[in-house]
């Protein structure tokens, strides 16, 4: 198992967190989100109490909530001491509304509106990470308005590769997020914003990219990012109090996927981080780090019923399923890896190969190629699609008037409703 909140029982069926997934099909309906609460809250004290270690008492774990956003993940976070990173009114809204403290929420996103800011500023988000000088300007603006010094941070592009796709990889040069240190416009932002009288910079963010299992990536950015601040200190006296170093570490989505010791990635990062410092003549600054995937991925499952079996003699064979593209489109997006199971055959051996596929009308709607599957799979069968917990609700959708799945926390070996399935009358909520 690649996981391992992950079990077979005696039946034969596939257990998360020693629930039987056969059972949560049946008594929740699929398609069905499922999530290991106690999982996402242990990988919460992992990094906190990881964190803490490396880097000392003042630093902050901020669970990126692009991940999985909903009202019970910002719950936990709350429970968890945890900060969140936000990128949007709506996840500011959700936080809110189970009284996340706000003053531990990071406001990110290249292009905020005023809208936005005004909506942000209002709910006394803690800290921008402000993305560029239009921002800057704006954000100083409204603030003075509201007679308020708004804590920020300034986003930096360190120019690194992380060699992970496209998609994800956010900290290069020329990416549309942040301003580069490499051309000089990192060092006028900060110029800018030590200038305004309604900001406070606390210090400096950067975010190399998602799905990192390199450890050196970290470290180069670290690099980069102290360098800048000693540069700013000479400038101008600037001395740097956060360092944010952006999103957390990757995760399994199949068994050839290394396995990441958490704890001792940050302890690396953190003896370099204070041998540098050190050498810079920087005091330790309040490092935070915002992991997303690896809070919630593996904490997570997708549960279908298997609709058909087609067996094309010579080609290939489809395993249909009834959620696809709208609950998980990243395979038809980045074909993504993922380990795909039949919950209720777990004993049976998986001598055929099957494409699984979802039901919408569109042949790009894949959930994974090339699957083991037993040649037994059968109508009725319950599919499983492991660690979906991150980037899967957060990113689906309601195409073809599919309505969203269910979700279900289960929280020391109980399940609980965490999201309603949509409703056909949801889907026309808004329409006139
Ligand atoms: N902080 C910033 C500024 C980010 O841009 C991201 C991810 C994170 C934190 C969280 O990174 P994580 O710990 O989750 O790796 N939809 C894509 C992922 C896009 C992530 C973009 N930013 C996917 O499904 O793989």
């Amino acid at each position: 198992m690649i996981c391992n909140n992950l079990s077979v029982n005696a039946e034969g069926h596939l257990c998360l967190a020693g629930v039987d997934t056969v059972r949560l099909a049946q008594t929740y309906g699929t398609p069905l989100y499922v999530m290991d609460e106690d999982r996402i809250r242990e990988r919460c004290r992992t990094y906190r109490s990881a964190m803490r270690d490396a880097f000392g008492p003042d630093a902050l774990p901020l669970y990126a909530g692009k991940a999985a956003a909903f009202r019970q993940i910002y719950r936990v976070m709350r429970e968890e001491g945890m900060g969140i990173d936000v990128v949007s009114p709506g996840e500011i809204y959700a936080a809110a509304s189970v009284g996340f403290p706000m003053g531990r929420a990071y406001f990110h996103g290249n292009n905020k509106t005023d809208a936005d800011i005004a909506y942000a500023l209002d709910r006394r988000v803690g800290c921008f990470v402000v993305d560029n000088r239009e921002e800057l300007e704006t954000l100083n603006r409204m603030a003075g308005e509201r007679g308020i010094r708004q804590k920020i941070l300034l986003r930096l592009t360190p120019g690194i590769d992380p060699h992970t796709y496209d998609a994800v990889a956010t900290g290069k040069v020329d990416s549309k997020f942040g301003a580069a240190i490499e051309t000089g416009q990192a060092g006028e932002l900060t110029a800018l914003a030590l200038s305004l009288p309604h900001v406070s910079l606390a210090g400096f963010h950067c975010h190399v990219g998602s799905q990192v299992f390199d450890s050196d990536v970290y470290l180069r950015a670290c690099a980069i990012m102290l360098n800048f601040a000693a540069e700013m200190k000479a400038a101008h006296g600037y001395v740097t109090g956060e360092l944010d170093l952006g999103g957390g570490y990757g995760v399994r989505y199949l068994e050839s996927d290394p396995e990441i010791d958490i704890a001792a990635n940050i302890r690396q990062v953190g003896q370099a981080l204070r041998a540098q410092c050190a050498s810079l003549g920087l005091p330790v600054p309040a490092v935070r780090m915002e992991p997303g995937r690896s809070i919630v991925a593996d904490a997570g499952l997708t549960l279908y019923t298997v609709g058909t079996f087609k067996q094309i003699p010579g080609y290939k064979n489809y395993v249909s399923v009834d959620g696809g593209m709208t609950d998980n489109p990243r395979f038809a997006l980045y074909r993504s890896p993922y380990t795909v199971c039949i919950a209720n055959r777990m004993r049976e051996p998986a001598a055929l190969r099957a494409s699984v596929v979802g039901r919408c009308c569109e042949s790009g709607d894949i959930l994974q190629e090339d699957v083991p599957v037993p040649g037994t799979v059968a109508r009725g069968d319950i599919a499983a699609v492991l660690t979906t917990g991150a980037y899967n609700y957060a990113m689906s959708s309601t195409y073809n008037r599919i309505p969203r799945p269910a979700m279900v926390l289960l929280r020391g070996g109980e399940p609980t409703l965490a999201v309603r399935r949509e409703t056909y009358a949801d889907l026309c909520r808004n329409e006139l």
